[in-house]
């Protein structure tokens, strides 16, 4: 039976890879997207995660969650690295759906209570809406069967500061309060993601495939390697957000530990993900080696099926 998934996401290049993997693997029943602020505003994720599913001719329940962080002011898109409107130079079509009229907390809380210990939550952009939907309903993580978060990183450093990697950074606050809340959490993180690259030939071979999907991310990823090329990586871009999808349902390609985690919320380390026995907390289970050729492998076989 496949595993019923909901995504919450910030769309975003690697965002759009890490939606297109969940379509396209059988081993995942895809239930929804829920949309946060992070690489664009909280409005272009929504319209963005609507444009996806309809362009993969797929059609699911999108729901637009918060507009800022928890307690910081909100911040600047990442516009360089995933372009103004997310997705490079590619042209959008403004989508022909809605959004649902619940809020993402809300529509998480209650997705949960309707599909009790069989949701896999699996945020790809800052933890905002995941924290609030906590603050909502004491029974949320019970409720769910676990969270398989992009984000952190133990020992491979930070992505938009020294320290930390950018979708904790983006809200730290929400970040340390899901870590505390006791839920079955997998964290995969700079740690495995970083080491997952893809050149511009990947993609094109993949546009080969699926002319229409696989084309539009050959098209976005040429602007998203730029950006990597610009800092100096010229082998390509990481594949954060798809790798933490392969994660739920192929664990089996990672190594992990477990550890307690704590994230630095001021200071010149905000948004650094800490291990240290002395957060009261249950285990983390972090992600630290990854088969990346199985990982490249597994992306590839699937989004090439779609058309
Ligand atoms: C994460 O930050 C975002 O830019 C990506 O979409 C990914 O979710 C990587 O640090
Ligand atoms: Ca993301």
């Amino acid at each position: 039976m496949a595993l019923k998934l909901i995504i919450d996401t910030d769309p975003g290049i690697d965002d759009a890879m890490a939606i297109f993997y969940a379509i396209a693997d059988p081993k995942i029943e895809l239930l929804a997207l829920t949309t946060v602020f992070g690489n664009v505003t909280t409005p272009q994720a929504t319209r963005n995660a609507m444009f996806l599913l309809e362009e993969a001719g797929v059609a699911l329940p999108v729901s637009s969650g918060l507009h800022q962080p928890r307690i910081l002011p909100p911040f600047p898109t990442s516009s360089s690295v995933h372009g103004d409107e997310g997705f490079g130079r590619l042209k959008l079509i403004e989508p022909k759906g809605i959004p649902e009229v619940e809020p993402a907390p809300e529509f998480l809380v209650r997705m949960a209570r309707e599909h009790k210990g069989e949701i896999i939550l699996c945020p790809i952009g800052p933890l905002t809406n995941v924290a609030a939907a906590m603050d909502l309903d004491p029974d949320f993580c019970k409720n769910l069967n676990g969270i398989v978060i992009m984000g952190g990183s133990l020992g491979a450093g930070g992505n938009i500061t020294a320290a930390a990697e950018a979708n904790i950074y983006h809200d730290p606050h929400a970040a340390e309060h899901v870590f505390k809340n006791g839920c079955n959490i997998t964290l995969v993180g700079l740690d495995v993601t970083d080491r997952v690259i893809c050149p511009r030939e990947f993609f094109q071979a993949l546009a080969l495939e699926s002319p229409r999907i696989g084309g539009m991310l050959s098209e976005m990823t040429d602007f998203y390697i730029n950006f990597y090329e610009s800092i100096g990586k010229t082998n390509g871009c990481s594949m954060h957000d798809p790798t933490a999808l392969v994660a739920c349902v192929n664990m089996n390609f990672f190594k992990t530990e477990l550890h307690k985690l704590c994230v630095t919320t001021s200071g010149d380390r905000i948004g650094e993900t800490v291990s240290d026995i002395n957060c009261a907390r249950s285990d983390v289970k972090v992600c630290v080696d990854v088969d990346i050729l199985a990982v490249k492998n597994k992306f590839f076989s699937n989004v090439a099926k779609l058309y």
